[in-house]
C-alpha cells in the first residue's frame, strides 16, 4: 500500500470496491495536491498516477491508463476501438486529437440493409461488418509523439504486464463477464480469452491475458507499426476475412489519427473547450450551454420545474441539430460556427414557451412555439496539463469478437453511421444524410471529452460513455457545478436527466425529480419517463482556487477510481 494513497482509496481497497466514496455520502471529497488520475478503473488509475509520479505528464498518464484500461476493463477500454482526447497545455492552449474508427474502403451506404433492402440490425450492430478501423493506437501514439515525455515505451509496459502477469477481477468485473457468458460463446477466442474454459470467473480470480499480452509487447516495441502492420494487422484481417468482415491490410495501413481545433464556446464567463465533429459533443454542448445562458438558467433554482424545462427543450433542440447537421466534416459540411453562436441562441430561445414543453417529431426539425461502452477518463497533472480522454468500442465489449491468437476485442462502431437515408423514426432511429457510410468516412459519435477553463487554465476535466446520454450527462455535470455550485462528487452523483430530440420524452433517473416537479413537467407537456438504468459513468477533476485536485468519480460503475498523489 501507498503511502501516497488517500484514505477513501484505501478503504475502498480494503473493501474490494475503488471508487472514493462508493455507499458513502458522508465520505471526505477525495483531493490531491499534485496530479490526478480518475478512470472507471483502480488498476488503470494507479498505472495512471505511478507515471505522473514518475515525472511524466498528462498525456503520458493518459496514454498509460488507456492501454491499461484496455485489458483491466475490456468492456470498453480497447486497442480495437477508438475515441477522441481533448488537451490543454500549461501554457493555456489546447488540441484535440480524433482517433475515430473509419469505415473500411470496402463499405457501402446500404451494407446494413438486408437482401429485401430493409434495415437489418443485427448486420448494423452484430457482425464483422460492423466492425471500423481501430483508431486507438495510432491516436495514443499520435498524442505521445506531439506532447508526451516519457519514452513510449514505459507507457505501454505496465499494460503488458497486467495481461502477462494477470491481475485479480473484482466482484463487479466478475459478475459482469459472467452475465456476458452466453454472447462469448458465439466466438471460441472470446469465451477462451474471459471465462475458464467456458466456466465463469469468479471475484479474485486472476485473468491473465497471453495474447494480448504479446500484442500489447509489439505496440511497445514498435509503435503504432505493431498494431497496423505485421503480425498484429494480418490476425486482424484473417479474422475478417473468416466473419465477412471488411477490413483488410490496406484499410490498417491507411488509418489516420488527427490532430484537431477544439470546439470553443464560452458560458457565464468560463471558457469551454470540447471535441470537434465527428464527435457531436462539443457542437452540441456549446449549443446547449448557449440557449442556457440565453434563457437565464441561473435564475432557475437545481431541479425546479423550470430548469427541467429549460434543460429538457435545450437537448432536445440540440439533438435535432445534431441528426440533421452532424457528421464527418472531412466528408460533409457541418455548420459548427453557427450551430455554437451566441446569434443562433437567441433565435432558438425565442421559440421556447417557458410554460410549455416543445413537441418533436421525425419530419421536421422547426420549433413553433406550440405546444451501452464506453469509457472516459480525466487527468491534471502537477503543471495543470490537463486531459480529457473518452474511448469506446460502441457497445460493451464491442463486436464481441477477440481477433484470436491477438486477444483483443474489436468495435461495433459502424453502427453508429445512420443505417439507412429517410429511416427517422418516433423512437429515434436516425435517417439523416450527413452520417451515412462512406469508405473512410468516421462515424458520428456522441463522446465528449471537455475541459472548462478560465483564464487559461483549467477549472473542470470531465466526460463519460453512455451513447447518445453523453452529451446531456456532461452538461448536467457543468451546469450542476458551475450554476448550482454543487461541489464536483454531488454533481457527478446527482441522478440525470436526458431527451435527445427523438423519442419525444424526458428520461429521468431515480430521484431526479420530486414528485411536484415532475406533475409540473406533465402539465406543460413533457412525457417523463424513469429509466429502469443508470445514466452515464463520468470522471471528473476540477482544480480549486488554491490549485488542489477534487475527484467526482462516478459511483454508477463499480470500479471506478481516483488516484492522485
Ligand atoms: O461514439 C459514440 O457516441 C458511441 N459509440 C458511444 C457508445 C457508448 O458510450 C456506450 N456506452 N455506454
Amino acid at each position: 500500500m501507498k503511502a501516497t494513497r488517500s484514505i477513501p482509496v484505501l478503504f475502498f481497497l480494503l473493501c474490494g470496491t475503488a471508487c472514493a466514496q462508493q455507499n458513502r455520502p458522508d465520505a471526505a471529497p477525495y483531493r490531491a495536491k499534485n496530479g490526478m488520475v480518475v478512470s472507471q478503473d483502480l488498476h488503470a488509475s494507479e498505472v495512471g498516477r505511478a507515471v505522473l509520479q514518475g515525472g511524466g505528464n498528462a498525456v503520458d498518464a493518459a496514454v498509460a491508463t488507456a492501454f491499461a484500461l484496455a485489458v483491466t476493463h475490456p468492456a470498453a477500454g480497447n486497442i480495437g476501438g477508438g475515441g477522441f482526447m481533448v488537451v490543454m497545455l500549461e501554457d493555456g492552449t489546447a488540441t484535440t486529437f480524433d482517433f475515430r474508427e473509419r469505415a473500411p474502403a470496402a463499405s457501402r451506404p446500404d451494407m446494413c440493409l438486408d437482401e429485401k433492402g430493409e434495415y437489418d440490425s443485427a448486420r448494423h450492430h452484430f457482425s464483422h461488418l460492423a466492425v471500423g478501423v481501430p483508431g486507438s493506437v495510432a491516436g495514443l501514439y499520435l498524442a505521445h509523439q506531439r506532447l508526451g515525455k516519457l519514452p513510449w515505451k514505459d507507457l505501454v509496459e505496465p499494460a503488458v504486464r497486467l495481461a502477462a502477469k494477470g491481475f485479480r477481477l473484482s466482484p463487479g468485473l466478475a459478475a459482469e463477464l459472467a452475465g456476458r457468458l452466453k454472447q462469448f460463446r458465439k466466438y471460441p477466442a472470446t469465451l477462451a480469452q474471459f471465462s475458464k474454459e467456458g466456466d465463469p470467473y469468479r471475484a479474485g480470480d486472476l485473468l491473465v491475458q497471453g495474447e494480448l499480452a504479446e500484442t500489447l509487447g509489439r505496440i511497445r516495441d514498435r509503435g503504432a507499426a505493431g498494431f497496423y502492420s505485421g503480425k498484429t494487422a494480418e490476425l486482424l484481417a484473417a479474422e475478417m476475412r473468416r466473419g465477412g468482415g471488411l477490413i483488410n491490410m490496406a484499410d490498417l495501413r491507411d488509418y489516420k489519427p488527427v490532430e484537431r481545433e477544439p470546439v470553443r464556446g464560452t458560458f457565464r464567463g468560463f471558457d469551454l473547450i470540447s471535441m470537434p465533429p465527428p464527435s457531436s459533443g462539443g457542437v452540441a454542448l456549446v449549443e446547449m450551454l448557449n440557449l442556457l445562458e440565453e434563457t437565464g438558467i441561473q435564475t432557475a433554482a437545481f431541479r425546479s420545474p423550470g430548469e427541467v424545462h429549460l434543460l429538457a427543450e435545450a437537448m432536445r433542440r440540440a439533438y435535432a441539430d445534431r441528426a440533421r447537421h452532424l457528421a464527418d466534416a472531412d466528408f460533409v459540411e457541418v455548420p459548427v460556427e453557427r450551430l455554437t453562436s451566441k446569434s443562433y441562441a437567441r433565435t432558438l430561445a425565442a421559440t421556447i414557451d417557458p410554460r410549455k414543453a416543445s413537441s418533436s417529431s421525425p419530419t421536421t426539425f422547426t420549433w413553433p412555439a406550440q405546444g451501452s461502452e464506453t469509457t472516459h477518463l480525466s487527468v491534471v497533472d502537477s503543471r495543470k496539463m490537463s486531459v480529457a480522454l473518452t474511448t469506446t468500442l460502441e457497445y460493451s465489449y464491442g463486436s464481441r469478437i477477440v481477433v484470436p491468437g491477438a486477444g483483443f476485442l474489436l468495435n461495433n462502431e459502424m453502427g453508429d453511421f445512420n443505417p439507412r437515408a429517410g429511416l427517422t423514426t418516433e423512437k429515434g432511429l436516425i435517417g439523416t444524410k450527413p452520417n451515412l457510410v462512406a469508405p473512410g468516412k468516421r462515424m458520428l459519435s456522441s463522446m465528449s471529452p471537455t475541459i472548462v477553463a478560465k483564464a487559461g487554465r483549467p477549472v473542470l476535466v470531465l466526460g463519460s460513455p453512455g451513447g447518445r446520454t453523453i452529451i446531456n450527462t456532461v452538461l448536467g455535470i457543468i451546469i450542476n457545478h458551475l450554476v448550482h455550485g454543487l461541489p464536483i462528487q454531488d454533481a457527478v452523483d446527482a441522478p440525470r436527466l436526458h431527451h435527445q430530440w427523438l423519442p419525444d420524452k424526458l428520461l429521468v433517473e431515480a430521484g431526479a425529480l420530486s414528485a411536484s416537479t415532475r406533475a409540473a413537467l406533465e402539465k406543460m407537456g413533457h412525457l417523463v419517463e424513469q429509466r429502469s438504468g443508470k445514466q452515464g459513468s463520468a470522471m471528473a477533476i476540477t482544480v480549486r482556487r488554491d490549485g488542489t485536485l477534487e475527484a467526482g468519480c462516478d459511483r454508477r460503475r463499480p470500479d471506478s477510481a481516483a488516484a492522485g498523489y
